[in-house]
Formats: C-alpha cells, structure tokens, sequence
C-alpha cells in the first residue's frame, strides 16, 4: 500500500482522483493531508478540521467487475471497515448512522465522502474519503460533533490508526469481493443506528416533521422506513434528515 504524506491540498479525494486519470495508481493507494483548504462533504457540505489533528484522507479501490446498482456496498464495506477500527479501539457505543457517518452515542465522529468513476454501467474505480475526528477538542457551534480523544481522553497516533483503517478496508473489499457480499450488509444493518426504533424525520423544505422506523436499506442505498399504518416508504439521503 502505498501512503503519499501531504502538509496541506485543497481536498484529498480531489488529489486522488487526479492522480487515477493522469497516473498507473495502484490499488489501496491513499492520500492524507496534514491540512484541506477546501475539504469536502456529503451533498455539496465543507469538511473542516483542524490541522494536524485529524485523520483527513483518501484511498483508492480499483473495481473489476461491479456495476452501478451495486455501488451501495461500497459504502457497506467502507462504514463497516471504520466500524471495527474503531470498536477495536474501544471506542463506546459505535454505531453507523445511513448512509455512512460513524457515531459515538449521539455524536459524529466520522464522515465518508464516496466518489466513484464509472465506466459505463460499470464501476472502475472509487475514491474513498475519510474524516475522522481525532485529537481534536473542539467543535465550534456543532453540538452533535466530537472526536476520539473527547470520548476517551486518549491522544491517538494518527500513522497508526490510519494504518488500522487501511487494514481493516482491506480485509473487508477482500471479503466482499472474494467471498461473500451479505454477510457485510448484515453486520451493517445490525449496527444502523436507530434500527427497530421509533425516531423523528423531516422530508421537505418546510421541514414537516413525522415519525417512522428505520426497519432496513434498499440494494441502491434507500433508506426504509415503516410509517403510520404499516406503510413502508423508501427516501434517498437528500429526501430525509433524521432529527433523532
Ligand atoms: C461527510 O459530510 O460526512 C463526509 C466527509 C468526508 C470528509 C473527507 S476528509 C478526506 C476526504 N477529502 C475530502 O475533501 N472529503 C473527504
């Protein structure tokens, strides 16, 4: 695996992919940058960090033969991957917040940005982005934020731990992609927070709140919820917010 070390980039998966359109990048090849001028975050968000406090990073996974449909197992083995680094760690009361974030109880420890570059219907490759709140002991203005070390009180060696993630993503895609695909959907949905539980959501633009049940997640990445009168209805990530 090779690691390429920077002090500051606009933002890492950026970097990555520019380095998989101009360059032979080999498979698990990972960028980690010191610092993101321009980090990014799901649906058009910022990903701030502060400076050398955080693991903030990309990895690439080269795909032979996965098709467009299927792209939600990636986010699948990503989540599950960090899912276990982190367990390893002891890090209390994990759990994976659909699509992909990683919580401890109420707060975000973890976020995943996924870019993926297609090839017809195909998947040829993905860029993984990874930012993980480590070290870090404030969070302006975002009270449901924290980091590894505000949870523990441990300062952590960020080589070391991305060193564990990389394993661990590793061994999942080999798992995934030599073995058996369900099982990680499994160990997924068993650690979706707020599965089985009643919790409130918004859909719209005015913000209309109603209750539903998280009770699974579609092939393509949906997210299930059972509503009033056993009515099952299916939302993507821009269609729903979970208010807890
Ligand atoms: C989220 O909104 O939860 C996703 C955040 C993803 C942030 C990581 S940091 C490394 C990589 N480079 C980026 O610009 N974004 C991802």
């Amino acid at each position: 695996m090779q690691i390429i070390k920077l002090d500051a980039i606009d933002s890492t998966n950026v970097y990555l992919k520019d380095l998989v359109f101009n360059t032979q990048a080999s498979d698990y090849t990972i960028v980690v940058a010191e610092k993101q001028t321009s980090g990014r975050g799901q649906m058009g968000t910022a990903w701030l960090a502060d400076e050398g406090k955080n693991l903030t990073f990309s990895i690439l996974k080269k795909c032979t033969d996965l098709s467009v449909q299927e792209q939600f197992d990636l986010n699948i083995c990503v989540s599950v991957a960090i899912y276990r680094s982190l367990n390893d760690l002891k890090i209390p009361d994990l759990k994976i917040k659909w699509p992909n974030d990683i919580l401890s109880g109420n707060h975000k420890i973890c976020g995943v940005l996924i870019e993926n570059i297609l090839s017809g219907a195909k998947i040829q490759a993905s860029i993984i982005g990874i930012g993980l709140n480590v070290n870090q002991l404030s969070f302006d203005n975002l009270p449901n934020v924290s980091s590894l070390k505000l949870i523990t009180g441990i300062q952590y060696d960020l080589d070391e731990l991305l060193k564990k993630i990389a394993k661990n993503l590793e061994e999942v895609f080999d798992y995934y992609f030599m073995v058996n695909k369900q099982d990680l959907k499994i160990e997924y949905l068993e650690q979706l927070f707020r599965k089985d539980k009643a919790s409130t959501f918004s859909k719209d633009a005015n913000d209309t709140m109603f209750t539903g049940i998280i009770r699974n997640v579609t092939s393509e990445g949906k997210l299930v919820l059972e509503e009033e009168d056993e009515i099952f209805n299916e939302y993507a990530l821009k269609e729903l917010k979970l208010r807890y």
